[in-house]
């Protein structure tokens, strides 16, 4: 791959997981906007949708790298040709319900991938000035799941919370964090990290809440709850999420007031089943001949040691990157639904091969007539 230095002006933003959901939306809003080049790197499979970038192959902003973030010569070679000025982590499995089925594959991407990455950052950078050192921005997208579950009536989380994650993905992700300040602290890699709530918008999995519901009203088939329903969540439009990005990239400072940590979220949080509820709604207006979809709403046993409830006070981080959100949950939903009906393809590519044998499988092991997980 060439120096594409020479050739741009802007900087060049090596993005892991450019294939996924976030990575993906992520990568659009800066090509359209012209503000990096970006170096994407993915391994194409599993959670992966490669449909997500196939379209941008070509792109003079945009180099597709096929690789693995856990293999250290491939982060080798491909920070010695495109000489990242910022790189961002995007790369990780998120599922928390495949997490609670097998952790080996959280703990191989989420933790190994991001120490590897973190290596490869340093690595690169020993080679250069000060003051390139100085610019390098290492931003680790985590979660704010790390910081465990709230209940009713607690004040959401901020950058202050202490860890405390539930799920084998949570811990994933927290030992990243980990290492990641270990990095700052003992080499001096400049790192932010950015916990995000949970996202909603186009070309999301379809084994996530949202467009498995709108994938399984469309077909017909039963919307599974979770126990009662009452879990709260708070929903952030992803293009909200990837201006916040951005924004931390942009505008935040490793030793900052809050420690280069910055939390994102909507600053409401709802109920699933008011969450599936409004779907329903939405689908009914745009298909009436399967209306009333609520009808397919189907409470189903709960998750192993399912977190009640996340949310986050994003008020510190507006004010120090001066970035907020300005998606009306209601208007956001209504625009994702609508992307999933235009795109039947991309349902079915996203649902290729061994993408859907874990939907059917999951979801077989519940009698989704009743409450109980069917027991073998
Ligand atoms: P999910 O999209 O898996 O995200 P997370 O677990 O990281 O919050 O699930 C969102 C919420 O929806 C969560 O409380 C679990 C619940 N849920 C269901 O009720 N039914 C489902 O089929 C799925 C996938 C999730």
């Amino acid at each position: 791959m060439a120096d594409k230095r020479a050739k741009h002006e802007h900087p060049v933003w090596l993005i892991t997981g450019a294939a996924g959901f976030i990575g993906a939306n992520l990568v659009r809003l800066l090509l359209e906007r012209d503000i990096a080049h970006v170096v994407a790197l993915d391994n194409m499979a599993y959670p992966a949708v490669p449909e997500n970038v196939r379209a941008l192959r070509g792109h003079p902003g945009f180099t597709l790298v096929e690789g693995d973030l856990r293999c250290s010569e491939t982060l080798y070679s491909l920070f010695r040709s495109a000489r990242p000025d910022a790189v961002i982590n995007l790369a990780a499995q998120s599922h928390v319900d495949r997490s609670i089925e097998a952790a080996d594959g959280f703990v191989e991407t989420n933790v190994l991938g991001t120490q590897r990455l973190l290596d490869a950052s340093r690595r690169e950078l020993e080679q250069h000035s000060a003051d390139r050192r100085h610019r390098f921005r290492f931003l680790q997208v985590s979660t704010d799941e790390v910081f465990g579950s709230l209940d009713d009536g607690e004040p959401p989380f901020t950058v202050g919370s202490p860890y405390r994650p539930n799920s084998p993905y949570a811990a994933s992700k927290a030992g990243a964090d980990h290492l990641v300040y270990a990095a700052r602290h003992t080499h001096g890699l400049a790192t932010l990290i950015c916990h995000c709530t949970n996202n909603y918008g186009p070309r999301q999995h379809p084994e996530k809440l949202i467009p498995l519901a709108i994938c399984n009203a469309l077909a017909g088939r039963p919307i599974p709850l979770y126990g009662d329903g009452r879990q709260r969540r708070d929903w952030l439009a992803v293009e909200d999420h990837c201006e916040g990005l951005v924004a931390a990239l942009e505008r935040g400072v490793p030793d900052g007031a809050s420690g280069g940590r910055y939390v994102f979220g909507s600053g409401r949080d709802r109920s699933n089943l008011e969450v599936l509820e409004l779907l329903c709604t939405l689908l009914d207006t745009r298909r009436p001949e399967g209306a009333p979809h609520a009808r397919l709403i189907t409470p189903v046993s709960d998750r192993p040691g399912h977190d009640r409830r996340y949310a986050v006070d994003p008020t510190a981080t507006s004010h120090e990157l001066e970035w907020r959100p300005t998606t009306v949950f209601s208007e956001g939903l209504a625009r994702t639904v609508d992307w999933y009906l235009d795109n039947p393809g991309w349902i079915e590519a996203a649902l290729d091969g061994e993408r859907s044998n874990w939907i059917s499988r999951h979801y077989a092991e519940f009698d989704m007539a009743g409450r109980e997980r069917v027991k073998s």
